[in-house]
């Protein structure tokens, strides 16, 4: 594992998954993900572990996906590319995911934590989908989970500005479970785990299926619409702009096309 530390036993039947990508704020690139993705269907199997914890670090859970990566991208590659794949299997995971959230969660990062199923944050995180301010749109799942989780007015405002909300804010509007003391995020996290941890495995993972069924049709077709969408951004001259802008640390200007 090059960009995450797994530890399986963090807490007696808790693990955790740390993103390790501190100089680039743990920005989100494929491989990444699939550790991720690796990581959590490994600890899916382990019976030994009932509850998972992912977190960054004081900084950034994620400042978004890897920008770097992306940039110089065609509608088509990224077609081609198709990392949402692995996405799609996270999103399997049957086991309790809790977010346990410092500093940037922006972007993939914020879709991120929108993915796992809890999110225990500090005061410091900031949560926000910046996309349209480099020319795109959020890919996965921002447009849906976040409107789902803050209702339509804010999820409107947030995605057409880019603004970060506040973990105060973001608790007020119904998207993270608790806001703690930075010192207290993983305390506070595995105490969570650990209550769940005591009960059935097995109501559990159905519990947290039925829970998720509530959304899943609708959601389906919302990304599949979303991800045509994101897509389409890498065909216009202002996603390739936006990303440039960003990498050489500038202003961008654009014009529409
Ligand atoms: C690649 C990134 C990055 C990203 C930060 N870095 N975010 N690299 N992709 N998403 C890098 C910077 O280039 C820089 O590298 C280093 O991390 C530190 O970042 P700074 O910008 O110098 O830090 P700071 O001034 O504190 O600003 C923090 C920030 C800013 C506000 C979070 O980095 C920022 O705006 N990042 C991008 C946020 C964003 O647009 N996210 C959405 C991405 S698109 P160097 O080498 O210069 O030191 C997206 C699509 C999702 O997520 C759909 C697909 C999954």
């Amino acid at each position: 594992m090059e960009f995450i530390i797994v530890t399986e036993q963090y807490y007696p039947g808790i693990a955790l998954i740390q993103l390790n990508r501190p100089k680039e704020l743990n920005a989100l690139n494929r491989k990444l993900m699939e550790e991720v993705r690796d990581a959590l269907q490994a600890l899916d199997k382990n019976e030994g572990v009932r509850v998972i914890i992912i977190t960054g670090n004081e900084q950034a859970f994620a400042a978004g996906a890897d920008i770097k990566q992306m940039a110089d991208k065609s509608a088509i590659d990224m077609l081609l590319i198709d990392q949402f794949s692995t996405w799609d299997q996270i999103r399997r995971t049957k086991k309790p995911i809790i977010a346990a959230v410092s500093g940037f969660a922006l972007g993939g990062g914020c879709e991120f934590t929108m993915m796992c199923d809890m999110i225990i944050a500090s005061e410091t995180a900031k949560f926000g989908q910046p996309e349209i301010k480099i020319g795109t749109i959020p890919g996965a799942g921002g447009t849906q989970r976040l409107t789902k989780a803050i209702g339509k007015a804010k999820a409107m405002e947030l995605i057409l500005t880019g603004r970060f909300l506040s973990a105060e804010e973001a608790h007020f509007y119904g998207l993270v479970n608790k806001v703690v003391p930075v010192e207290m995020l993983m305390h506070e996290a595995v105490e969570l785990a650990k209550e769940i941890a005591q009960m059935s495995p097995v109501a559990v993972q159905l519990a947290k299926e039925a829970i998720n069924r509530s959304f899943e049709t609708q959601l389906d077709e919302g990304l599949a619409f979303e991800r045509k969408n994101f897509y389409l951004t890498f065909a216009s001259a202002d996603q390739k702009e936006g990303m440039q802008a960003f990498i050489e640390k500038r202003k961008p200007t654009y014009t529409g096309k």
